[in-house]
């Protein structure tokens, strides 16, 4: 079922027409209050106790792993998704020789570690071109060789919107070996993913976009085969027995069990966990299969208004997510200063690449949609 409009849990001007989660999503008054109230704790720290160091970050550690379909376990508390893609590339294995897969134009996060990896061991980076059809799954597939070590992808190709069928990618890598790791931050929590089923060996998404939650923030899925990996700092508290503060001198070889090994150094930020997990908790509640759903109907109606203006949806696309490239009889790239025209209508949308990139939430209305097709209309 679709799900009607949300923008009251929001604090959008009536005047804006914000169609740019993909660049950072508004925080809901629900995760600005979680987030004041861990900002408090700091206020009068005598409140504060040695449990509650843990407390929040479990109950973030929970529902993240809801979303990502693993367990508790299996997630690690990241400050971004190159922290994550960092963890990744320093624990899987690559030898002279072995080749790592990434698509033409991936955002730089999943792109530099693996370079800087590759250039350690000899290795190379395979960079994929941007097929004509879209179809990046045929392409990866295509690719893919018995040197294969990494494929490195994410769900949503961040300016195309175009959309990977990851669980054919781990089929393949199954049979030919070789690790597959994602970036979901343009994806996590408004398109279907489950990592029980896709099986990477690392996923990681960043919260302040589709996860709508606090900037800094991020969570990491760890394959249970890489628990014993060496994390990217020897902080403190994933060692064994940090609970106990009198005791933490008694220095331990031990980690925390599962993933918690690779959170990051003061992850007991309250204000970030609470934030993070009354978005989260938001997002469950709706269901992601619902947001996409909904989404997907937004997403539709701009892409068959705005087609005969000349601007192209990706073929084979996620359904919340529109990276519009021009293909007109009149123009065949952006105008000049669109963005800014756009902005002083307050109507915000991004370029990224070639592609006009326009990211509604359920905090877009109709109006909103009627307003930025009738702007393009003009300014086309
Ligand atoms: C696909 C993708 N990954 C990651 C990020 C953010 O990366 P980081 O958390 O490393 O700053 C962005 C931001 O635009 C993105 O589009």
């Amino acid at each position: 079922m679709p799900i009607p409009n949300q923008r009251h849990l929001f604090s959008i001007p009536e005047s804006h027409a914000y169609l740019n989660t993909a660049y950072m999503s508004p925080l809901m008054h629900s995760v600005v209050s979680a987030m004041e109230s861990g900002l408090q704790e700091k206020v009068s720290p005598w409140n504060y106790k040695a449990e509650q160091f843990f407390t929040d970050v479990e109950i973030a550690r929970g529902l993240a792993a809801q979303v990502f379909g693993t367990a508790p376990q299996n997630i690690a508390i990241v400050p971004s998704a190159s922290y994550g893609i960092q963890t990744a590339a320093n624990n899987l294995p690559l030898r002279a020789g072995q080749n790592i897969l990434v698509l033409e134009n991936q955002f730089p996060s999943h792109i530099y570690p693996w370079q800087a990896k590759a250039a350690e061991v000899g290795a190379q980076v395979r960079i994929l071109p941007i097929p004509k059809d879209d179809d990046w799954t045929r392409v990866v597939l295509s690719a893919m060789d018995a040197k294969t070590a990494v494929v490195a992808v994410p769900h949503t190709h961040w300016s195309t919107g175009a959309t990977l069928d990851l669980l054919a990618i781990r089929e393949a890598l199954d049979a030919e070996g070789g690790a597959l790791v994602l970036d979901l931050t343009q994806s996590l929590g408004a398109q279907v993913f489950d990592a029980s089923v896709v099986r990477p060996d690392f996923a990681v998404a960043a919260t302040y976009k589709w996860l709508l939650g606090p900037y800094s923030c991020g969570f990491l899925y760890v394959d249970p085969k890489w628990h014993g990996g060496r994390p990217l700092e020897e902080n403190w508290i994933n060692r064994a027995g940090s609970e106990d503060f009198g005791g933490l001198t008694r220095y331990q070889s031990d980690y925390q069990s599962g993933a918690v090994r690779f959170d990051m150094g003061e992850k007991s930020n309250p204000a970030q966990m609470r934030g993070a997990w009354a978005a989260l908790r938001q997002i469950l509640d709706w269901g992601v299969e619902s947001i996409a759903e909904t989404l997907l109907l937004k997403t539709k109606q701009l892409e068959s208004e705005l087609e005969p203006l000349g601007l192209r949806a990706a073929k084979i696309r996620a359904p919340h997510y529109l990276g519009l490239r021009v293909d007109g009889v009149k123009q065949t790239s952006l105008p000049e200063g669109l963005l800014q025209t756009l902005a002083d209508q307050h109507i915000y949308v991004s370029a990224r690449g070639p592609a006009l990139r326009v990211t509604p939430h359920l905090y877009t209305s109709d109006k909103d949609i009627d307003r930025l097709i009738e702007a393009l209309k003009r300014a086309l």
